[in-house]
């Protein structure tokens, strides 16, 4: 009997609620096959339960996921009925926060030279995984509103670093480079503007770097780092940058590997717990309509379990995803005529196939 691998899955709003749902039946399938031990349950934590209750999520959700959980599967949050990101608030930052889940892992690695849209960059060129710091800048929450309402009225919202939270996020992207064989760490910054905040991350940089002198080094401000994923992202291998800035270089990353719809990222506590989603939101634009792109949570749920350390299931699903890829079985964000659905059977299908051997 394997042993047994407790995942909460949470759909959330929007595309999340289709895309997850293709995750979670190939799970399913994979267990089945693989014996993997995998206990799925399932969480209506989102908008609608936010709008019915007040609360996304119950009190003590996060001590049961500390205590009870391996993983958690996500999909997206975001819904027009909330348009200040509430209940995004409290769910999806909370665990990232709550359960300290610092690393946020965003890999960018090309898988079809024809779904790059730079001209002659491919696999080779586009290849790269983001650290992105996960509990600190701006994203704490410290700051307010003065006058609010009048025309003087001013909001603050501070960027918070901590010594601890920069080494620990630019330690584990060392580290990781060096367990997978990568040869250099990007750290990106805005330091030339951002004082104080700039300056820990740089003396934390310098340091780090000593303990890993088989790794280059390399730094870059955040405005050229942009400029240069777009016209050189051959110079990047591993990257590592505050929260704000990983935010927004993975929406990068993501056009440059041809989609939101297949980019995958894990928000991890090494050692802990691991909340895996795909980079890209709840798309109101196209819910409902059947074209999401489930590839990204395919890839997000392969993240998974090599976390959970089942890596052959990580591979099988990778491979799928490529095969379908190449036999452009795809959704219309990458150029093609399939449903979400219809990928999705194709890319079960192939992964099952990939797992009998
Ligand atoms: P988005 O990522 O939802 O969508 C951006 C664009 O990419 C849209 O045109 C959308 O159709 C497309 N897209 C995204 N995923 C796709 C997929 N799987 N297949 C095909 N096309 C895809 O970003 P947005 O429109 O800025 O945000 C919508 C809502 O989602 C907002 O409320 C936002 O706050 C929220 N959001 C949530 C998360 C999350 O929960 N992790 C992440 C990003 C945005
Ligand atoms: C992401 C999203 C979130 C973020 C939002 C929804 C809070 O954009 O996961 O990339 O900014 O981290
Ligand atoms: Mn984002």
């Amino acid at each position: 009997m394997a042993e047994r691998r407790r995942i909460a899955v949470v759909p959330g709003d929007g595309i999340g609620k289709e895309v997850i749902a293709e995750g979670r039946a190939l799970l399913v399938e994979l267990d089945r096959a693989m014996s993997l031990g995998l206990e799925l349950v399932d969480k209506d934590w989102g908008a609608d339960r936010y709008l019915e209750t007040g609360r996304g999520m119950p009190e003590d959700a996060l001590d049961d996921l500390r205590d009870n959980y391996d993983a958690v599967y996500f999909g997206a949050l975001g819904d027009d009925r909330i348009p200040d990101m509430a209940h995004g608030r409290e769910i999806l930052l909370g665990m990232r926060f709550g359960l300290d889940l610092w690393a946020n892992v965003r890999p960018v690695k090309v898988l079809d030279p024809a779904l790059c849209p730079l001209k002659d960059k491919g696999p080779d060129d586009v290849d790269m995984v983001i650290f992105r710091e996960n509990t600190e800048d701006l994203y704490v929450a410290v700051g307010g509103t003065f006058k609010e309402g009048t025309p003087d009225e001013v909001a603050v919202d501070q960027s918070v670093n901590s010594r601890k939270g920069v080494e620990r996020i630019v330690r584990h992207a060392f580290d990781y480079a060096q367990k997978t064989g990568r040869k250099k760490v990007t750290m990106s910054d805005k330091s030339n503007a951002v004082r104080y905040g700039g300056g820990l991350w740089q003396r934390v940089f310098q340091e780090v770097q000593k303990d890993f002198p088989d790794i280059a080094a390399d730094h870059l401000f955040v405005d050229v780092a942009a400029m240069e994923m777009v016209r050189a992202p051959e110079r990047f291998d591993v990257v590592v940058c505050n929260n704000l800035f990983g935010d927004i270089l993975s929406d990068l990353g993501a056009a440059l590997i041809g989609s939101l719809g297949l980019a995958a990222s894990g928000n991890i506590h090494p050692g802990r717990i691991g909340l895996f989603e795909p980079v890209h939101g709840s798309a109101p634009d196209i819910a409902g309509q059947g074209v999401a792109n489930p590839m990204a949570a395919f890839l997000t749920a392969a993240m998974m379990l090599e976390f959970l350390e089942v890596q052959p299931a990580a591979d099988a699903i990778r491979q799928a995803v490529q095969g379908a890829i190449e036999q452009r079985q795809v959704t219309p964000d990458l150029g093609g005529q399939g449903t979400t659905q219809s990928v999705s059977a194709h890319v079960r299908e192939a992964c099952l196939a990939i797992v009998a051997g």
